[in-house]
């Protein structure tokens, strides 16, 4: 089956008014800042504090990531959203999703583990140390956004339950409940959202789960109250509304493979040699801005993550 996700992405300025997407990023280039450096970062906020322009898009200090690219906005990230369970249209998530349930909450974490345990959302708020992640997100659709995640390593959650040594992957399922998300009535898909990282990707120090956005409590167009990031993966590999987390022995499905196994991997790294069937990787384009930007293999996170997948053949990992 072809899947039914888009190859061109709606532009910014059709989804957000114009004093949101000229944000305080453009100022800043405007400004003649070059960013790269910690240094030049570090010098953001002042700058962008004194422009009427970043008054529309205040969300405290100006964010960078480590590469000098400046967050997306509050209102991007909580306004562009891929949740199939609500709608296959992006900007009529967040107002679908408005009222959805995330309380009570629970996270069941089994299979082979020595020590199974089911998690209240108050407890994974409380055990693990919780910190400020400033990832990219590249979406499989050739878009991209950077976005400042709290949350805390899914190592720490996993070292807690003790996987035996049959362990070898992750697997993780969505919440179902058709009567909040209507999209899970469609037959297109089999529901619940599941995905999956082998056991190392997912011990990996980058891997997060995520529960907050700007320091804010999670919303639930962003997979509230606790969703998966994998940053050098792409992003349908970040799965949201987690209920369940199992240690398995086989390499579980996911629901993008299953539904079309030809365009989406397991894997998913993001390449931008490996095009997808029906559009290239090679590019992206980073909401809120107008020209294309050159996708970076694993997402600019080779650094960390290359050595995973040592002599493994990655022109045909998609
Ligand atoms: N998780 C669930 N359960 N359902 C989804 O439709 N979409 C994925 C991922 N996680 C999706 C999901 C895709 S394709 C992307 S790009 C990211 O979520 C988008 O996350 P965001 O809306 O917070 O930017």
């Amino acid at each position: 089956m072809s899947s039914p996700f888009k190859s061109v992405p709606v532009r910014s300025s059709e989804i957000t008014p114009k004093e949101i997407y000229l944000s305080r990023r453009d100022f800043i280039k405007a400004a003649g800042v070059v960013a790269g450096s910690m240094a030049l970062a570090a010098c953001a906020p002042d700058l962008a504090e004194t422009t009427p322009e970043s008054l529309a898009v205040d969300t405290g200090p100006a964010k960078t990531d480590e590469l000098g690219d400046s967050a997306n906005t509050f209102e991007e990230i909580t306004n562009y959203n891929n949740y199939y369970e609500f709608s296959t249209n992006k900007e009529a998530v967040a107002p679908l999703a408005k009222g959805f349930t995330t309380a009570p909450w629970t996270v069941e974490v089994g299979g082979l583990v020595n020590k199974p345990k089911t998690f209240g959302m108050e407890d994974l708020l409380s055990m693990f140390t919780q910190e400020e992640r400033i990832y990219r997100l590249r979406c499989v659709e050739a878009w991209s956004m950077v976005i400042p995640w709290n949350g805390f390593t899914l190592a720490s959650l996993l070292k807690m339950v003790e996987p035996t040594s049959a362990a070898k992957y992750v697997r993780f399922e969505t919440v179902y409940r058709p009567e909040e998300m209507k999209g899970q009535g469609s037959p297109f898909y089999p529901w619940p959202y599941q995905e999956g990282l082998r056991l190392d990707e997912a011990m990996n120090d980058l891997t997060l789960l995520a529960t907050g956005i700007y320091g804010e409590t999670m919303l639930a167009q962003n997979g509230a109250p606790i969703r998966l990031v994998v940053p050098w993966k792409y992003g349908f590999k970040s799965i949201k509304s987690i209920v369940k987390i199992e240690l398995v022995a086989e390499k579980p499905n996911t629901l993008w493979n299953t539904t079309a196994a030809n365009e989406y991997g397991f894997y998913a790294n993001v390449n931008p040699a490996v095009d997808h069937p029906r559009w290239s990787q090679a590019s992206e384009r980073r909401i809120g801005e107008i020209s294309r930007r050159a996708t970076l293999p694993f997402n600019g996170y080779g650094e960390q993550v290359a050595s995973l997948y040592e002599g493994m053949d990655l022109s045909l990992q998609f």
